[in-house]
């Protein structure tokens, strides 16, 4: 029997977690990262003043979680290594706790038929490095490729499938833009050297990895497509230079190996352009992806400015562009975020019409949910507005492997409920709710949905 969306033979099914989100920051022997150093000094930060030390457990758990992977017909799973757990300040020895925990969950996903990706940076920086300066000291681009080299020489005969970064911008926009993240630093021209930075590291590791393994290794981008209000050439510039800030200056170095023409040229024009040293650009010219992690949850939506640019105040990316709210627009109201499952489909157009057709996935997508509990029933939730997302997302991701997209999989975010940065347990987003008391994990009824569809590789609606 065929079904009406039906995907390609041995699609990736799965969803994606962090380290620092599932884990807990008190379990086992773990040095320390900025997330627990913000909270210990200003817990009033994150939503109700819950830190990186109230997790789901998963360092103590990962053996149920990984049972009900399974039950609901995981193939693949993304998780994150903590750099601060694997070597404690970041440089230096190895923490043996730590590799008996990792070598211990990645065993367990083989044993269950799930392959595991990993990743090695979720916007985890050890503390010790952030105080020499993080991502602006190049210093600390050797250390990062030295935890990536550990890391791939302690894990890599199990695990093929690995990525540098995920979500590289947000550590940008969160901690060098808009303060939401540690340093809390509002500073565009810090901003810029820390992005590039981070793509001479992501370009390193690629380098590393390649040299001395057999596997594939990628990058986790969230790319947001940057929609226009109108058809008017300022409306397109202000869109165009948007879609150049938050987008292709990841995606275009990590995928075709050279940042585009324009945004260097925009940068050169307002005398910000990052430090650079000799080599870079082939650096980053020879190493490229093997694939692609896409997280995608919402669109962008844009309009020019009133006066171009705002001479007023430091340079910003928004001295370019104005952020539209389309009228009509559907919005999760549980989270506050627009739901456009098209988003999903240009993303992927996109990809294989302008970055040669590479091997990509969607690594995260989902909807976060506030007071969730609301919608429990009989113990247990009833999520029928996240299956709606999720079949909606999954319509417009098979009509692009209908037209040739080179797509591998899909992942939810994310698994199980997680804290999540400064909004902590804010927003729900998992298959499973956990209760953060007893820590006892109950499927939602988006769960064995999901499961339906990955073990018939499809669905019909
Ligand atoms: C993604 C991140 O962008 O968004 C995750 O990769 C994060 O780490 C998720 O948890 C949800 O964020 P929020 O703010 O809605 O809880």
């Amino acid at each position: 029997m065929t079904l009406n969306y039906q995907f390609p033979k041995n699609f990736w099914w799965g969803s994606a977690a962090s380290a620092t989100q599932t884990e807990g920051s008190n379990n086992g022997v773990k040095g320390k990262d900025i997330w627990d150093h913000w909270y210990a000094t200003e817990p009033n930060r994150f939503f109700e003043n819950v830190g990186p030390d109230t997790t789901s457990d998963f360092y103590n758990r990962y053996q149920e979680d990984i049972k009900n992977m399974k039950s609901i017909g995981h193939n693949t799973f993304r998780m994150s290594i903590s750099w601060a757990r694997l070597i404690p300040g970041g440089v230096g020895k190895v923490n043996d706790d730590a590799v008996i925990f990792y070598n211990n969950v990645i065993n367990e996903l083989i044993a269950n038929d799930i392959e595991p990706f990993v990743n090695l940076f979720h916007f985890d920086m050890p503390l010790e490095l952030q105080d020499q300066g993080g991502w602006e000291n190049r210093d600390v681009v050797e250390a990062y490729v030295n935890y990536a080299n550990e890391a791939f020489r302690l894990f890599g005969d199990r695990v093929k499938t690995w990525f540098t970064f995920n979500e590289p911008i947000v550590p940008v926009e969160g901690g060098y833009l808009y303060d939401f993240h540690y340093p809390n630093v509002v500073d565009a021209r810090k901003a810029i050297q820390v992005g590039y930075h981070t793509m001479i590291a992501h370009a390193k590791a690629v380098q590393a990895y390649h040299q001395t393994q057999d596997g594939k290794i990628g990058i986790v981008l969230n790319l947001t497509p940057s929609y226009p209000r109108s058809q008017n050439p300022a409306d397109l510039k202000a869109s165009h230079i948007c879609d150049l800030f938050f987008n292709r200056s990841f995606l275009d170095p990590a995928v075709k190996g050279e940042y585009p023409a324009d945004l260097i040229s925009l940068l050169e024009e307002y005398g910000h352009l990052p430090h650079t040293e000799e080599g870079d650009k082939e650096l980053l010219k020879e190493n490229t992806v093997d694939l692609l992690g896409v997280n995608y949850y919402q669109p962008r939506r844009v309009q020019a400015k009133a006066h171009l640019p705002n001479p007023y105040g430091p340079f910003m990316p928004d001295w370019f562009f104005d952020n539209y709210e389309m009228p009509g627009r559907k919005m999760n109201p549980y989270r506050g975020w627009e739901i456009y499952e098209k988003g999903i489909y240009d993303i992927m157009i996109n990809l294989k019409e302008n970055y040669g057709n590479i091997e990509s996935f969607i690594s995260e997508n989902g909807m976060g949910v506030q007071n969730e509990e609301r919608f429990l029933k009989d113990g247990r939730i009833e999520d029928d507005y996240r299956i709606e997302f999720i079949k909606e997302h999954l319509k417009w991701l098979h009509k692009s492997i209908t037209e040739g997209c080179n797509v591998k999989g899909y992942h939810l975010w994310t698994f199980m409920d997680n804290w999540s940065w400064s909004n902590a347990y804010k927003n729900r987003y998992g298959f499973f709710s956990v209760n953060l008391a007893t820590q006892e994990r109950t499927a939602k009824k988006s769960a064995s949905w999901f499961a339906d569809v990955s073990k018939q590789n499809g669905f019909n609606d």
